[in-house]
């Protein structure tokens, strides 16, 4: 798919905290490769000195997928990211991605992520840097509209495309939006406009019709979806599933947690950050609130397990 090795036209997107192989495999084993095309790490932070090759082993995960996954790495350093982007292919990653996104203030501080958004020269000589430092993997990079306004837009998507980047994916927002509700489609129109590598739109994608809408609208190649696919992670496929469905999903997400290594506090808070926005099988509509205020680790936990062998029981056996 324009020379790139994903399988379909819509993406996952980096989140840190989670897109972790736990969360990416479950949501890659529930949408074939022709509906879900390709997915991300969370970025790999980058300082001074290159990433040690098992910190990148550990960002891919045990598993391969028919549809690639991406390392994403971001860092400020022209030098140790593009030896990283080096590491990161000999470890196995299909494709290296950098991150020009990140609005976090530690990014900002360490002048990586949308920092670079107000150098674009700098954007220019950190793609050029790592796609002179990998033999064979395409490097991609993710940007924003812009720092404080999108006005230089057309100025980054180009160094993005000058310094020999293979996808340039556009996150509609700009820094200062952050993840603001509204996302401005034009945005990814005028990249478009400007660049002759394939645009990867991003940004605002809410629904599995939108998707077709994104690339129809903006005459992007692709389309990424970020927090819809923590909200109804079958979003690529457009399946429509039933409450234990989905409850399997929330249990089996705790058990390849748990089998990581993490606390039941942790499995928890993560269940947590997936039913705050939470739609798929109508789960969560009525206890949300109740769910989220939960103290107890064990009894959230219980009830994602008891939700989830519910399915013999009829659609509403499982009760608190
Ligand atoms: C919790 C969270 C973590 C994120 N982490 C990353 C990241 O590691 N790298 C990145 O490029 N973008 C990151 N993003 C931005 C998303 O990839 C995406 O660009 C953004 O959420 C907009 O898409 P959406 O409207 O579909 O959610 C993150 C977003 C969220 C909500």
């Amino acid at each position: 798919m324009h020379g790139l090795p994903f399988t379909a036209p819509a993406l996952l997107a980096p989140m840190e905290g989670v897109t972790e192989a736990c969360f990416r495999d479950l949501v890659l084993d529930r949408n074939p490769p022709d509906a879900l095309g390709g997915a991300f790490t969370e970025f790999a932070r980058v300082s001074q000195q290159p990433l040690p090759e098992r910190v990148l082993v550990r960002h891919l995960g045990p598993r391969r997928h028919a549809a690639p996954v991406g390392l994403q790495i971001m860092g400020a350093s022209a030098e140790a990211v593009a030896a990283t982007a080096r590491r990161a292919e000999l470890a196995g990653a299909p494709l290296v991605d950098l991150n020009f996104g990140c609005p976090a203030k530690g990014a900002l501080r360490g002048c990586a992520g949308s920092a670079l958004l107000d150098d674009p020269p700098k954007v220019e000589a950190l793609v050029r840097a790592c796609v002179d430092a990998v033999e064979r993997v395409p490097v991609t990079a993710k940007i924003r509209a812009g720092g404080d306004d999108d006005t230089r837009l057309e100025e980054i998507a180009s160094a993005v495309e000058a310094g020999g980047a293979r996808l340039l994916t556009v996150h509609c927002r700009t820094r200062r939006e952050a993840y603001r509700d509204t996302a401005d489609w034009e945005r990814l129109r005028r990249a478009v406009r400007t660049v002759s590598i394939p645009v990867c739109g991003n940004g605002g994608v809410e629904a599995h019709a939108d998707l077709a809408a994104l690339r129809a609208e903006t005459g992007c190649a692709l389309v990424m979806v970020g927090r819809a696919a923590m909200a109804d992670p079958w979003i690529f496929s457009g399946r429509v599933v039933e409450r234990a469905e989905a409850a399997r999903f929330l249990s089996e997400y705790a058990a390849a947690l748990r089998a990581d290594g993490a606390t039941p506090h942790k499995q928890a808070g993560r269940l947590k950050q997936l039913i705050r926005v939470w739609r798929a099988g109508g789960l969560v509509e009525d206890e949300r609130e109740e769910l989220l205020r939960e103290r107890d680790d064990r009894r959230l936990l219980d009830w994602v397990e008891r939700e989830a062998n519910a399915s013999q029981l009829g659609p509403h056996a499982a009760t608190r």
